[in-house]
């Protein structure tokens, strides 16, 4: 017997997903564990491979967790050696399942970001810093719907380290970078500690809520550009909150005070 006759059809399988995984590693997006992979499934990712240690396992988690995808994940999924799965993704989520999905279109998402009328607002993140606060906020978004996450500065919104902070969630709501001059339409209510109190102001469902980086705030392009200037309540001696809350609280208010039904 030669050493093709030798291979059972897992085998095969398993060789072809992991031909096809190194062909589109390159501009693709992990998805890393069941979570961000079943949040794919949800909002309509292409995933062109899946792979898992432990398909049965996988498919009880669904059945448990997610029973609305489990067949999607049954199909997708392919089992290989937990060797294979180190090879592919240097360190494996605890689920042991790893996808690659197709990035939207920036066209696409350009597009979604541009529409009027919009019925829900854009978040903006003026320069930001920390990867983990932008995967926390494309999370966020997505979870009070609003259209986009916009981002402006050096950050990819699309890195990695942000995409496993957004569980997934980064194909529920448009994600870009742009630059201010660039924002989408609508009025900008800036976040910044020295604006007037958010809690005596009702937020449009076209709104553009912008907030500044975690080091200096808002940049003075966004400030120009802003038309209101709008503050978190906090106490005197407390300088400012984590970013991601802010916009945790901000999209909060929206919601209670707006058209907003997540
Ligand atoms: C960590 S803070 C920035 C702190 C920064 N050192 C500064 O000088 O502003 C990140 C962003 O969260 C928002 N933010 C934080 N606390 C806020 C508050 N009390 N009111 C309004 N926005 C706030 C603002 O948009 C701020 O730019």
């Amino acid at each position: 017997m030669n050493e093709t006759d030798a291979r059972t059809p897992d085998d095969d399988s398993g060789a072809r997903v992991v031909r096809a995984w190194r062909q589109l590693a390159d501009g693709s997006v992990l998805l890393d564990g069941f979570h961000a992979l079943k949040h794919a499934v949800r909002f309509q990712a292409r995933i062109p491979v899946a792979v898992t240690t432990d398909r049965q396992a996988a498919v009880e988690l669904a059945d448990e967790l997610a029973p609305d995808v489990r067949d999607t994940l049954e199909g997708l999924l392919t089992e290989v050696p937990e060797a294979t799965l180190k090879a592919l993704v240097p360190r494996p989520h605890p689920t042991s399942i790893a996808a690659l999905a197709v990035r939207p279109s920036r066209d696409a998402n350009l597009e979604r970001l541009a529409r009027t009328p919009r019925t829900t607002p854009v978040v903006v993140l003026d320069n930001p810093r920390n990867l983990g606060n932008a995967g926390a906020v494309i999370r966020l978004a997505a979870g009070f719907g609003a259209t986009g996450v916009v981002t402006t500065g050096t950050l990819d919104p699309w890195h990695p380290t942000v995409v496993r902070g957004g569980a997934g969630l980064h194909f529920a709501t448009a994600v870009e970078r742009l630059t201010v001059d660039e924002l989408p339409p609508g009025p900008v209510f800036a976040l910044d500690p020295e604006g007037e109190d958010i809690r005596g102001l009702k937020l449009p469902d076209d709104a553009v809520l912008a907030f500044g980086s975690e080091r200096s705030g808002l940049s003075p392009g966004l400030r120009a550009r802003a038309d209101h200037l709008v503050s978190l309540p906090m106490r005197p001696q407390v300088s400012s909150y984590n970013l991601a809350t802010s916009v945790a609280m901000t999209l909060f208010h929206w919601s209670a005070t707006g058209s907003a039904s997540p």
